[in-house]
């Protein structure tokens, strides 16, 4: 049974999960202070964790991760759903890569939309190349959901 809390403490703390999902540290340290970060834990053990940060129209996913060891068992659904949850009703946003077409599926059945993307966002902000599944992610692609539709 998965349990989900919001860390009141280190954010850093669970720093595998992070880089897991932002390989680029000095790009975590952007947002990592900003709002709330869930923690997904089973068994006593931490297997997830999702940050959403405030943006300027609604909320933002900002770094989304589940131990390779515990995923496809349904915590990255239930990590989005439970940060739906914590916001003020809105708009919340993703941005993900444009290499991963499955994760795109996966935000979609969590009740996403696909708003825009953002052409060479990783070329032009990342200092290393950023490869997925051997693709390179060059764009970074939007979605969007209304709370109160989807997860
Ligand atoms: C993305 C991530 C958080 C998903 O977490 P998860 O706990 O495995 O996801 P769920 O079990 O809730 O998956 C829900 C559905 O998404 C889809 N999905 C999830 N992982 C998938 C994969 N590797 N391949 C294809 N579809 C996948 C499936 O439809 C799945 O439902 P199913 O298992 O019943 O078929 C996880 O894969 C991860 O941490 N990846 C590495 C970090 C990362 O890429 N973060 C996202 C950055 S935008």
């Amino acid at each position: 049974m998965v349990d989900i809390y919001e860390e009141m403490g280190d954010r850093w703390a669970h720093r595998e999960l992070l880089l897991l999902a932002d390989p680029d540290e000095r790009m975590v340290n952007r947002y990592l202070a900003q709002g709330f970060q869930l923690i997904a834990r089973m068994d006593g053990q931490t297997v997830g964790q999702v940050v959403t940060v405030p943006v300027e129209d609604g909320w933002e996913l900002k770094n989304l991760a589940v131990l390779p060891a515990f995923q496809r068992a349904g915590i990255g659904r239930a990590l989005v759903g439970a940060a739906v949850a914590r916001v003020p009703a809105g708009t919340v946003w993703v941005g993900t890569g444009n290499a991963s077409p499955w994760i795109l599926r996966f935000y979609e059945q969590c009740g996403f939309q696909r708003s825009h993307v953002l052409k060479n966002f990783f070329v032009d902000n990342y200092p290393e190349p950023i490869f997925e599944d051997g693709v390179q992610c060059t764009d970074m692609i939007y979605l969007r959901l209304e709370k109160g539709e989807g997860v």
